[in-house]
């Protein structure tokens, strides 16, 4: 089966076995299946953070779990507790909250990929992230089949991290995420480019939920490209930490140096180093190019056709040793490398 249309890089790897499954019973049915003992498992959500190199030579199970619901209404916290299937689309799941009243994710919108894919990276985007209002989630254990229920503390969120990107990598399969979103509406507009669109798209006085939403959805346009259009799995790289000492030299050298301080440092925009190293922009292969790194945002590697994942990954590690050897900052990858 081509994988193709199940990744957003569009690269065309194949993989031995393909199934889905639209409910947990359907997901243990498979797990039991004779063609599955044994064999590597990879649960696909949306696809969106994925970088194949190599055909997968195991199982793919596409999670189809499909449900939005209000399961609980705590009317003293003005909350509402919503359960989504982790087989719906993040985005839609932001939109049904918009419709039900519901504030909380809107700073999310927008963001490509399924609701259980959310909370292995805990995604995060303009001043919120998934763990602000994560409540719990329901997964089945791969090796078990067997149902449990992890809380936030459970799930050892950090930036871009979670227990199910270390030691709980390959265990378990997020069937069911629920969040605890807010009856009355709570406009996050710390991230500066947000205020700064919202004047722009002629919306003054307190910004609602949907205006908020409709904010960052035309800064996401702007900047991050389409995957329907060219391929992409967003920023490529994580936002290095380096320490205070580190960033207090690297700012003498270069004074227009980006920083936001995080416990134990300065976070540094990647995305500042790559363009700083020459890379933005970049077209390679044949032709016009097949690959090379977005023109306007230099954190987002891109496929326009006819590149193999190994070109991208070649790229990526060019990246990750210029900016090593001008800054001195390792680069991690964001992506899930296959
Ligand atoms: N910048 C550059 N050159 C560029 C783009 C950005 O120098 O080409 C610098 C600028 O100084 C800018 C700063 O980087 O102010 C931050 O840029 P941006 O707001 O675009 O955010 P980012 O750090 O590049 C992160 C997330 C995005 C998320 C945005 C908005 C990571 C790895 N990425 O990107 O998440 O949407 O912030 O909050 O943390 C994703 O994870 O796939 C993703 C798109």
């Amino acid at each position: 089966v081509s994988l193709r249309p199940y990744n957003t890089f569009g690269l065309d790897v194949q993989a031995r076995y393909f199934a889905r499954f639209a409910s947990a019973d359907e997901l243990r049915q498979l797990l039991r299946q004779p063609e599955v003992q044994g064999r590597e498992i990879l649960i696909l959500g949306g696809g969106s953070n994925l970088l194949f190199t190599q055909d997968f030579n195991g199982v793919v199970l596409k999670n189809e779990i499909r449900g939005l619901e209000i399961i609980s209404e705590d009317a003293e916290a003005n909350t509402a507790l919503l359960r989504a299937g982790a087989g719906e689309s993040w985005h839609g799941l932001v939109e049904y909250a918009l419709d039900q009243h519901l504030s909380g994710i809107e700073n999310l919108s927008l963001i490509p990929g399924t609701v259980g894919a959310a909370p292995l990276q805990n995604i995060g985007a303009y001043g919120a992230e998934l763990r602000d209002t994560f409540e719990h989630l329901e997964a089945v254990s791969l090796a078990t089949g067997d149902f449990r229920v992890f809380t936030a503390d459970e799930c050892g969120f950090g930036y871009r991290e979670s227990v199910f990107k270390n030691i709980l990598k390959n265990q378990f399969v997020v069937t069911a995420v629920a969040l605890r979103l807010h009856r009355q509406a709570r406009p996050n507009v710390r991230y500066g480019a947000i205020s700064e669109t919202l004047a722009e798209l002629g919306i003054t006085g307190e910004p609602t939920p949907q205006d908020v939403s409709r904010a960052v959805v035309h800064i996401r346009r702007s900047k991050l490209p389409d995957p329907a259009q060219v391929g992409n799995a967003g920023s490529f790289f994580k936002n290095p930490e380096v320490p205070q000492a580190q960033f207090d030299q690297l700012k003498s050298n270069y004074p227009d140096l980006p920083g936001y301080p995080v416990p134990g440092g300065v976070k540094v925009p990647a995305a500042w180093l790559i363009e700083r190293a020459g890379w933005k922009g970049l077209r390679r292969g044949p032709g016009a190019g097949t690959h090379g790194v977005h023109d306007r945002q230099a954190l987002v590697l891109v496929h326009h056709g006819g590149a193999s994942g190994n070109d991208l990954r070649q790229l990526a590690e060019e990246i990750i040793s210029s900016v090593r050897q001008q800054f001195g900052i390792e680069l991690h990858p964001e992506v899930n490398i296959l």
